[in-house]
């Protein structure tokens, strides 16, 4: 071999061993050792342990999805019809622009202020897509961690969705907190809210839930947010309205968005999200809207250009599918029609299991007062069950629920209705 060759080889072989030690240190090297395991999901938590009973009778009231009297995922015929409309439209699959469906924003904004409302007519809504309510509330944080010119601080009610907090966070936000709910009565805390909004300081950020609070199933009434308007205003705080449910608490769309119309028509620039899962069961199709209300066209057209600037990084795009259905939905008259029918159907049945609950109740013997049980509204019902109570519940009824004694009103049906009255009636007794 000339020494040529000879160096050549040695070279070779040198290039192979730092190869392989690279790859055997590589792979060996555990980048993530000090990553702690983390809490599970409280919510997806209880399902998983659902699954894994095998009692027939077992029932999950945990999970926050709309189910039909059999206990079994619901489709709305709407959606049905505007997917084969679409389905047939030769619509190409191209990106959305970075805002989304435009013709999706504008009938977002009308369902949440209602048709012919001045904001809208003036142009002083900065309103773009989101993917569904929690994306569009990420939205709507980033912009204020980014642009809110008062204090960072965000006011959330006690309790609330357990996603805000995380949320809100991540923005950069503080989260602080005040007075809604109160376990004594099951009901609104009107005296606390009022007292604490009040020593609010100015130019905070307050957040409401429009309707159907979660996960109380408590809400102001109207006088109450008339008043709520009143202080919010005096203190100068900056109003952001969650609304998961609009449609879903009364069966009426208007109705279930009173408190927002309400803060719009006493002046508020606030900014809403809006949910689609829940009112259109689109769950899983991430459809959602944020808007911001501004005081002039120039500032929404500002406002937009930056909250397109955040979202270009974060994911470039909303989906385009969701939107669609959505828009097809609201964009026609008789199909809008059907799916204010289909929307109430759920409200409907979720109010009379309400009821049918609190009868069984009595029916089983109990002389609690429940009667929160029927005044609170939506998908969720807080039955003011202790955790040694929902513990006991869970171990020897099979029925699945959050530790603070929230249960998805969805969950129950005619058909088991009267077993989780038992329920509830043994480990209460
Ligand atoms: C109060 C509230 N806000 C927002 C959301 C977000 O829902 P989604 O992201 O599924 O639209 C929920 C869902 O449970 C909720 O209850």
């Amino acid at each position: 071999m000339s020494q040529k060759t000879k160096l050549l080889a040695t070279s070779f072989n040198c290039l192979k061993i730092s190869n392989h030690a690279y790859a055997t240190s590589l792979k060996n090297i555990a980048w993530w050792d000090k990553v702690e395991m983390g809490p599970p999901d409280a919510i997806l938590g209880v399902t998983e342990a659902y699954k894994r009973d095998s009692n027939p009778k077992k029932i999950n009231l945990g999970v926050g999805a709309y189910r039909d009297d059999n206990g079994k995922p619901y489709v709305l015929p709407s959606v049905q019809k505007a997917e084969q409309i679409i389905g047939s439209s030769g619509l190409d699959k191209e990106y959305s622009p970075i805002g989304g469906n435009p013709e999706f924003c504008k009938h977002s904004i009308n369902l949440a202020l209602g048709e012919n409302s001045d904001i809208v007519k003036n142009g002083l809504n900065s309103t773009v897509q989101g993917i569904s309510g929690t994306g569009s509330l990420r939205i709507g944080a980033a912009y204020l961690g980014n642009f809110f010119p008062g204090h960072k601080d965000i006011y959330l009610p006690a309790p609330t969705w357990g996603n805000h907090i995380p949320l809100f966070k991540h923005s950069g936000l503080n989260v602080k907190t005040y007075r809604y709910y109160e376990p004594k009565t099951c009901g609104f805390d009107f005296q606390g809210a009022i007292e604490d909004i009040s020593k609010i300081p100015e130019k905070s950020i307050i957040l409401f839930h429009a309707c159907a609070h979660n996960p109380t199933g408590v809400d102001p009434n109207p006088e109450q947010w008339a008043e709520i308007s009143q202080v919010v205003q005096k203190k100068n705080l900056f109003p952001y309205f969650d609304m998961a449910y609009q449609g879903f608490a009364s069966g009426d769309v208007d109705r279930d968005a009173h408190s927002l119309r309400l803060f719009i028509k006493d002046g508020h620039n606030l900014c809403i999200s809006q949910s689609y899962a829940k009112n259109m069961g689109l769950y899983g199709e991430r459809v959602g809207a944020f808007s911001l209300i501004t005081s002039s066209k120039d500032e929404a057209a500002r406002t937009m250009s930056q909250i397109k600037i955040l979202i270009r990084p974060m994911y470039s795009n909303p989906p385009i599918h969701g939107a669609r259905i959505a828009t097809t939905i609201l964009g026609d008259p008789s199909l809008k029609k059907q799916w204010l029918v289909e929307l109430k159907g759920m409200a409907d049945r979720i109010i009379s299991v309400r009821t049918q609950l609190r009868d069984n109740l009595k029916k089983e013997g109990s002389t609690r007062d429940w009667s929160h049980i029927t005044n609170q509204i939506g998908m969720f019902c807080f039955t003011g069950l202790t955790p040694p109570q929902v513990e006991n519940l869970t171990k020897n009824f099979s029925i699945y629920l959050t530790k603070d004694g929230r249960i998805s009103m969805a969950g129950v049906t005619s058909k088991n209705v009267e077993y989780l009255a038992h329920g509830i009636h043994e480990v209460t007794k």
